[in-house]
């Protein structure tokens, strides 16, 4: 293929897949089948690789490309990100209607009634139709620079989509600044808690939370694997070319929504248009019949005017705007009597308070306990035994203690000691943060590995589906196994004979028989399985995919973990040091002879040698100073498009400096190391040699 026809394969690819992702992302009516939609997908990047130079910023391939970060450089906003006054009560939403009318004398208002997105602001920036930064509110001024993060939104287009079409195409604005909300979808969040669950990582306490939590990590890989998504719903800025054909602007929010559905943007899924109070009263107790089958969770109505020229003459306080309010629902709420306080431990030794309760009825379903979180949140709350709490559980929520009745203390409630040892086993407990937390180090952990709930948790989780997938070995058995001291590790399983289980109470023969034949069946299970099963923290199923695919078998990657896990996709510093601790401890090298011994396999079948992953795999680049032609994102790009690895500092494991004009310290320091320094043209040359 000649690199024009390549280029015109390359555009009409890309914009099918662009369509496809609108399709399936914004409209959520996908045209084409997941396979093959894989296809296209696969097509353009091996075209990629194949001809660098046709990547483009806003390729559909670039939506994971961003390097992890050290921390994120601040955004200052074309227009400051105002917030909003709140309010829960209908008199005081009649009155702000009637000190804004008082405001714009002799003016029809109309309002606009929209879902209030429970999510965090995002502010995101498109020249020249391209989108090129999106940052977070930060203080209304400057925020945190989250680009890399936001462009694994599948939804947020990395281009307008009218751009394509002639007519706007002319003139896109030479800048726009649109902003909305990024929030986790509820689907979504309840699967990531039940996979941060499985992996023994703290699970979040409701989708607001998880969607701040994924924003905030400094490795878009990372950020990708998390559903997340975005709704627009206003204007920061916009500026036309001098003499631009087309410069539109909206004059109204209906105008601004409608517009940017027509670029593209997800917007708000219902609004309501009203005139008076009473009309205002009614869409928001309509949102709220509707509000549960949105994809997000609302936590209120935001009611804004829709001229903007009217806006513009209502102004703004110092914090908020005077045309605009929202309006939060309550949220479901029931109170019930605290009788007593338990400490659950998990996989990873976490202690958890559970608060347990007189059942009540709460949002459908009878509540008997809910979640104290950790015991900085006790404290705070200053919850006692014998209290009558206040439970709360909005949406998918996990039902939690949000307060406490204080005037139906009594005095004889009890203030309730955290334990400094183990409920379990009595062990000591620290609250050592751990490393890649996203919650901080707020948790207590059991220190002791041999801690009967620790060692049950680790055998359900080994004997889980998405592990080794043993039938049969659920909490009831597992607890009796572990209890009877028939087990004591995942490698006591193999050494289980039929009578010791049948033994067991309500097992009969036969089901002992089964269960064993079942662990017998496990030992020819894929590596990536035994990997997940392990319970190493931070290695979910999709790391251990990712490492199975990376190393042909367990002793490889034992010993990569020993000089340091660079250059597997997927895997960051956080995971790369949590698995080389893993390995490090004697005990779990023991456990590994063990498994060994039992005739565990060890072989991966999804390994592909370095070979087949692109002719840079493993090779680590530092670029520095200003090459003749090439832009360093090009470089980047074209290096990683090949399998290699762009880091930003020189050391021993660099393979290659590429360095042009005032190239300054990393020269310096290849120089002294000895490694191997490349000018522009060699570099082109090695390219060439690596695409074979
Ligand atoms: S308009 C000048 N519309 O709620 C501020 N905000 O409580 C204009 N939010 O900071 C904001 N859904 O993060 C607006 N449909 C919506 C919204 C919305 C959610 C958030 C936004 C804002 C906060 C204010």
């Amino acid at each position: 293929m000649t690199l024009a026809d390549a280029q015109r394969r390359h555009a009409s690819l890309a914009a099918e897949i662009r369509g496809h992702d609108y399709a399936y992302y914004v409209l959520a009516q996908p045209q084409i089948a997941d396979r093959d939609y894989d296809r296209l997908y696969r097509e353009l990047s091996d075209l990629e690789r194949e001809h660098p130079t046709l990547i483009t910023p806003d390729s559909p391939t670039q939506r994971v490309g961003g390097q992890p970060v050290s921390e994120f450089k601040p955004f200052t906003h074309a227009v400051p990100m105002m917030s909003l006054d709140n309010t829960y009560s209908q008199a005081e939403l009649r009155e702000f209607v009637n000190r804004t009318q008082r405001l714009l004398p002799d003016q029809s208002l109309r309002w606009v009634v929209e879902p209030k997105v429970d999510g965090l602001a995002i502010n995101l920036r498109y020249e020249n139709g391209f989108f090129t930064a999106g940052a977070t509110r930060g203080d209304g001024t400057t925020g945190d620079d989250i680009t890399a993060n936001l462009k694994t939104i599948r939804s947020l287009p990395l281009r307008l989509a009218s751009l394509e079409k002639v007519t706007i195409a002319a003139s896109p604005p030479q800048l726009l600044e649109v902003r909305g909300e990024v929030y986790m979808t509820r689907a979504g969040f309840e699967k990531l808690n039940r996979d941060r669950q499985e992996n023994g990582d703290e699970v979040f306490a409701n989708p607001r939370n998880a969607a701040a939590g994924s924003l905030k990590q400094l490795d878009p890989r990372i950020v990708a694997t998390r559903p997340l998504d975005i709704v627009l719903y206003g204007l920061g800025g916009i500026r036309y070319a001098e003499g631009a054909r087309e410069a539109f602007q909206p004059a109204s929010q209906a105008e601004l929504l409608a517009w940017l559905k027509k670029l593209g943007f997800k917007t708000p899924e219902r609004t309501w248009f009203c005139h008076t109070p009473e009309e205002l009263v009614a869409a928001i107790a309509e949102l709220d019949q509707w509000r549960g089958s949105f994809g997000y969770e609302t936590d209120g109505a935001v009611v804004k005017l829709d001229a903007f020229a009217l806006r513009q003459q209502a102004g703004a306080t110092a914090k908020a705007p005077r045309w605009a309010i929202a309006y939060k629902y309550a949220a479901e709420q029931a109170r019930t009597r605290l009788r007593q306080i338990t400490v659950q431990v998990g996989r990873t030794g976490a202690l958890t308070p559970v608060a347990e309760l007189d059942p009540v009825l709460l949002a459908g379903s009878t509540i008997s306990r809910a979640t104290l979180h950790n015991e900085d949140e006790l404290r705070r709350k200053d919850i006692r035994l014998g209290d009558l709490v206040i439970i709360e559980k909005a949406g998918e929520v996990i039902p939690a203690v949000v307060g406490v009745e204080w005037e139906a203390r009594t005095g004889c409630e009890r203030c309730f000691e955290f334990p400094k040892q183990c409920p379990e086993c009595q062990s000591p407990v620290s609250r050592t943060s751990v490393a890649g937390e996203e919650t901080g180090g707020v948790v207590w952990r059991c220190s002791n590995l041999d801690c009967p709930a620790q060692i049950r948790g680790r055998l359900e989780h080994w004997c889980s589906r998405g592990a080794m997938d043993i039938e049969g070995g659920g909490e009831v058995l597992v607890a009796q196994l572990v209890k009877q001291g028939l087990v004591k590790d995942v490698s006591g399983l193999y050494r289980l004979n039929v009578f010791d289980v049948a033994n067991l109470e309500r097992m009969g023969g036969k089901s002992a028989q089964n269960f064993i034949d079942a662990v017998a069946a496990s030992k020819g299970r894929d590596l990536w399985r035994l990997l997940f099963g392990l319970g190493i923290l931070h290695v979910g199923a999709g790391v251990a995919k990712a490492l199975a695919k990376r190393f042909a078998s367990l002793d490889d990657l034992v010993d990569a973990s020993r000089t340091g896990l660079d250059n597997v996709p997927e895997v960051g510093p956080i995971i790369a040091s949590s698995v080389a601790r893993w390995f490090a401890e004697p005990r779990n090298l023991e456990l590994i002879q063990c498994l060994r011994q039992a005739g565990l396999n060890f072989q991966s079948s999804l390994y592909k040698p370095e070979a087949a992953q692109g002719g840079l795999a493993g090779k680590t680049f530092v670029l520095t100073g200003t090459l003749p032609t090439l832009k360093r994102e090009e470089a980047s790009a074209r290096i990683e498009a090949l399998g290699g690895k762009v880091s930003g500092s020189v050391s021993k494991k660099t393979d290659y400096v590429v360095a042009g004009e005032e190239a300054g310290s990393k020269l310096a320091k290849a120089q002294a190391l000895g490694l191997a320094i490349l000018d522009e043209n060699q570099f082109l040359e090695l390219l060439k040699s690596a695409r074979g």
